[in-house]
């Protein structure tokens, strides 16, 4: 499946991962490097934050008590945060836009 991330610049970059790839690590493997992915994905790091399309936000999994945790403690979080290691790409997903969020 594709989805769409725009970066911190604004430009939109398409990413093609394997289904049930993790979205940051699609990412990454399409070039994207603003999801830093620190703890390898592992849901404790933070550095994967992206904001979801509201359209698309009844597609996706519900948040983890972990990533809620740790988004809660990120400091930009917004009503559609998710950690992009906790996304998986599934066909639900295709035409999915997500927006890096800021560092820190
Ligand atoms: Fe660390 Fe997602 S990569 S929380």
């Amino acid at each position: 499946p594709e989805i769409m991330i725009v970066m911190r610049s604004g430009e939109t970059r398409p990413v093609d991962g394997a289904e049930g790839q993790s979205v940051m690590l699609a990412a990454r493997d399409a070039g994207i490097d603003e999801l830093e992915g620190f703890c390898g994905g592992c849901c404790a790091c933070a550095s994967c934050h992206v904001y979801v399309d509201p359209a698309f936000a009844g597609r996706l999994p519900p948040i983890g008590a972990d990533e809620d945790e740790l988004l809660e403690g990120s400091g930009h979080r917004r009503p559609h945060s998710r950690l992009s290691c906790q996304l998986s790409m599934t066909d639900a997903l295709a035409g999915l836009r997500l927006t890096v969020a800021p560092e820190g």
